[in-house]
Parts: C-alpha cells; structure tokens; sequence
C-alpha cells in the first residue's frame, strides 16, 4: 500500500510518500519532505500562527509534487491519504487538510484524519515491529504527554503537562538568555559544557501520584534567577544554566516513566517529539531503560521532529482497522480525549 501524507500543525510543511505492505509491520520511506519556517519565525521569538498559515499555502503544492517524483510515483499511484487533523495551529492544520482533501477528492482516494502526537509516537513504528502494549513519551514544543497505547491505535493519555510543554520551556528559557527560537537544540549543545549541579532548580514532575508535569515553576525560577543576577550586575554562565534545565527535566521525566512501567506493567517504552533529538534526554532514557530491562525505542534524530513518514505511519495501522475519514475531515486546535482523529 502507497500512503502519501501531509503535517501541516505548526512551523513544518511535510509531505511523505511511505511504502507498507497490508497487515506487516515494514515500512519503506520513499520521500519525506519538509519545509521548515523556523527562519521565518525566528525573528518573532515564537511561531505567528498567521504567518505559518501563508507559509504552508505557499510550500504545500511544490511540496507534494517534490515528494511524489522523489518517490518516482504519480498521483495515481497512491493508495491511501493520510493528514495530520488535531492538535494544532487550525489555520495551519486546515492548509493540509483542504489540500488534502482535494487531492483525495480529485484523484478519488481514501483520506483519513490523523492525531499529531499519535504520528509522533508513531515515528518508532518505521524503523521495526513494536510490541504492545507500551508506555510511550511524546515531548514537543507543544505537547507533553505520557500514554499508556494497548495497541498500535489505542491510546489512553495517563499523564500530562498542566502547563508549558517540554520544548516551550527550553524555548522560553532559551529567549530570555538571547538563543535564537527553537532554543532546545542550542540548548542541548550548551548543555554539554555546563556544569548540570551548579544551580538547584525545582523539580517538573507532580508530586502528588499522577504521571503528571508542570514545567511553569522550572521556567520561572530560572528567568527570575537570571533577571536578579542581571539587576545585581552578576554574570551567569549560560552553559551551567542549560545543563541544570536539562538535568532536572530530564530527572523529572525518568521519575515518571519508572512509576508508570511499573503501575502499568510494561516492559517498552516509546519516546518521540521534537525534545527527543535532545542528546542529555536520549541517554538518560537509554540509561534508564538498560537499569530496568525495558525495549526502548526513539526514532531516528532525522523523524523527531514534526514529518510526514510519521502520519503515513499512524494512518497505516488506523486504516487497517477500517478506518476511514470523508470530505467533511475537518481541523481542531486540541485533542478530544478519544483520540480518534478521523
Ligand atoms: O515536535 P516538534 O518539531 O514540533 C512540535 O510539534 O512542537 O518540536 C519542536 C520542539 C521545540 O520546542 C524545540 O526547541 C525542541 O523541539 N527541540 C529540542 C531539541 N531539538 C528540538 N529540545 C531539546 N533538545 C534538542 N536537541
Ligand atoms: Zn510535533
């Protein structure tokens, strides 16, 4: 089966064509294409939700004709469309979902809407068979969530940020010391010359038995910090603030996944998101998995961010089941708690 799928959520274009054969899990990306706008949005300090709507306007017809010949397929090769439907910027999700749309429609397709965070979770399917059920950890700029999957499609959110997601405080806090948005990867690149005990910084997981985090307590302590220092004329190595951020957060995440396995018996872990590419979080967790024995799975560096090899990726296992969406898909700015985006 011939999938060509779109993500359209928030700064990336992306368009995909990926190969699966009907009821295996294998996977074959033939093209995966992405226009980034983060240059756009930079200059901003965040993504401008108007701006990113033209962006995908103007990028996503090229897109799709790069990401069918770099896949050596015509339109009328494709046998399944998949988009990204929720969650997201809406005037961004509803470019590809029209496109999307039209181009089911006038090469009389199937179409299917797809979750954003499924997709992200999904990215771990391509690279080989994953067992179920898992635990899987999806931390982006927007989303941050701990999910408890029974199968490739079920999906049941168990814990969950209360407020700033992972990549938004690396990003705030990443502003106020004058990096350039996204922060995360020059982050995680200073992090590395830090010193990560050298300021004691209040911990992201909730403390009261749920899997849950809040990440505004972090953020703030850490540009008060850097405001006083500032009014007292005292410097601040950034590095050590970097590596202390990644350190605690990366504690945090750690403490809630070892609870969770444990209270739900699972014995694979999925990572996935922007966040993931973050070197300090992906040795944390490879550490923390080897300690306990648990199959843990992050995708490639390369499919972390937002792509759309991980929409076609998710749409597979949905429409195996005999899902489909019609011309009345439509765009939604956050998740119903079902998960079912078609
Ligand atoms: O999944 P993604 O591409 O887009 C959303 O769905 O939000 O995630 C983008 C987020 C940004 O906040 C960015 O700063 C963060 O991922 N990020 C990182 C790293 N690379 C990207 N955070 C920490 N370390 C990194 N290496
Ligand atoms: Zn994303």
């Amino acid at each position: 089966m011939l999938y060509l799928a779109f993500e359209s959520s928030c700064d990336e274009t992306a368009v995909a064509v990926v190969s699966s054969p009907e009821g295996k899990d294998e996977f074959t990306v033939l093209s995966n294409e992405i226009a980034s706008q983060v240059d756009v949005h930079a200059k901003y300090g965040g993504v401008v939700p108007e701006i990113a709507s033209r962006a995908h306007i103007e990028a996503i017809s090229a897109l799709t004709y790069k990401a069918l010949s770099d896949a050596g397929v015509t339109a009328a090769d494709i046998d399944r469309v998949a988009v990204t439907t929720e969650p997201g910027l809406i005037g961004a999700l509803l470019v590809g979902v029209n496109f999307a749309k039209s181009f089911a429609y006038s090469n009389n397709k199937p179409i299917l809407g797809v979750n954003h965070i499924k997709g992200h979770v999904a990215a771990n399917y391509v690279s080989g068979p994953v067992k179920t059920p898992f635990i899987a950890f999806v931390a982006s700029g927007g989303h941050t969530s701990i999910i408890k999957a029974s199968s490739h499609t079920d999906f049941e959110t168990v814990g969950r940020t209360l407020d700033d997601a992972v990549g938004e405080a690396f990003d705030k806090i990443g502003r106020r010391m004058g990096l350039n948005y996204p922060c995360g990867a020059a982050m995680d690149r200073l992090a590395s010359e830090g010193d990560p005990e050298a300021f004691k910084l209040p911990a992201v997981h909730m403390k009261d038995g749920s899997f849950n985090f809040s990440l505004s307590g972090l953020k703030t302590h850490v540009i008060n910090m850097l405001n006083t220092a500032e009014m007292k004329g005292e410097s601040v190595d950034i590095r050590d603030v970097c590596a202390s951020v990644t350190a605690v957060i990366c504690d945090s995440v750690v403490r809630q996944l070892n609870e969770c396995v444990k209270r739900y018996k699972v014995d694979t872990l999925l990572a996935a998101g922007g966040v993931l590419a973050n070197s300090h979080l992906r040795a944390a967790l490879t550490e923390f998995c080897r300690k306990k024995g648990l199959d843990l799975r992050i995708p490639p560096i390369s499919l972390c961010g937002d792509n759309g090899v991980m929409i076609a990726a998710a749409a597979k296992y949905e429409y195996e089941k005999g899902r489909y969406s019609d011309m009345s898909l439509d765009g939604r700015p956050s998740s119903k708690d079902d998960w079912k985006s078609y």
